[in-house]
């Protein structure tokens, strides 16, 4: 597929208060699950749809994100002379790609997040992953997403159906299905109630922006919860210019709450060529005292 999408922001500049304390000193997206911090998965899913300019939109204490992304020459010096090949090729394969890093002075939200992001993206249309929304590694979500943008050239968002006790904490759209899985959306809502919601299908953590919603975020005042929300800009926008969402209907994790974070981590274990035995027997071992427990 040609890619007319050439650049990746990732958002990163939260303070990730539901994972206090472990996010006071150290960026929630270098959580890892498994063996891999969460904004690499990120980044591994841009990189398989051939985007290879990454903008990193940071705040305070965020630098490991920086140091993960670039070469390490002593920790590489090490690996060469234990002869572990195959680590030292992924160290390094990380490092090779073009990595922008801006500060987000204060955490405004992820809307002047966004916006922070102007000086690098410029006049290009470009993705927006949210690296606490994980998603399956076999599932092909940003791939169908730059498949529309081909198409109509015009903003994407990624979709999914939420249950009903899970709506306030999203934004919701209102649409029509034009195609199977794809909405031309009409309106949407940050956070309603379930009852005042139109829809039950949920804006998550994947975006094709165009450059013109930059405009938009700049007149965009603080809304919900004091924050630039990018909600209310691409609110504003769909009055100009047709937006457009993609239904999701694979696996996503929503890593940023400690359900969600846990639940990716044992998929992943039970995935994972080094442990997925021994954790699987360990899984089952634990569940049985679970039901015996119960049971007395
Ligand atoms: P969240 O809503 O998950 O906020 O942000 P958070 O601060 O990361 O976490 P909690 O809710 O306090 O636990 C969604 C995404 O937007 C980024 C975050 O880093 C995350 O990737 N973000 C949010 C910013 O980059 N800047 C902001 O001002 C707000």
């Amino acid at each position: 597929m040609i890619n007319k999408v050439k650049k990746a922001v990732f958002p990163a500049a939260g303070l990730g208060t539901r994972f206090l304390p472990a996010t006071k000193a150290s960026p929630k997206e270098m959580l890892p699950i498994v063996d891999k911090p969460l904004i690499q998965y990120a980044v591994e899913e841009a990189e398989r749809c051939n985007i290879k300019e990454f903008v990193m939109i940071t705040g305070k204490s965020k630098r490991a994100i920086e140091d993960h992304f670039d070469y390490a020459w002593e920790l590489e010096e090490n690996l060469k002379s234990k002869g572990k090949e195959a680590m030292l090729e992924e160290i390094r394969r990380l490092a090779q790609h073009q990595f922008a890093y801006i500060r987000q002075g204060a955490p405004l939200g992820l809307g002047h997040a966004i916006l922070c992001a102007r000086p690098f993206v410029k006049e290009e249309p470009f993705a927006v992953i949210l690296s606490d929304d994980i998603i399956d590694p076999e599932d092909k979500l940003l791939e169908e997403m730059l498949h529309i943008y081909n198409k109509y050239e015009a903003t994407v968002l990624a979709l999914e159906r939420v249950p009903k006790d899970e709506i306030h904490r999203y934004g919701i759209i209102a649409g029509t299905e034009i195609k199977k899985n794809i909405f031309e959306i009409s309106d949407m809502v940050e956070k309603p109630k379930a009852s005042a919601a139109p829809s039950d299908i949920a804006i998550i953590g994947r975006y094709i922006l165009t450059p013109d919603i930059f405009d938009f975020l700049a007149k965009t005042p603080p809304g919900k919860g004091g924050e630039i929300q990018l909600t209310d800009a691409l609110k504003a926008l769909l009055k100009k210019k047709p937006v457009y969402g993609y239904l999701f209907e694979g696996k996503r994790y929503d890593a940023g709450d400690k359900f969600g974070y846990l639940k990716a981590t044992v998929e992943f274990a039970l995935r994972n060529n080094e442990v997925k035995d021994q954790f699987r027997d360990y899984l089952l071992s634990t569940l049985s005292s679970i039901m015996s427990n119960k049971e007395h």
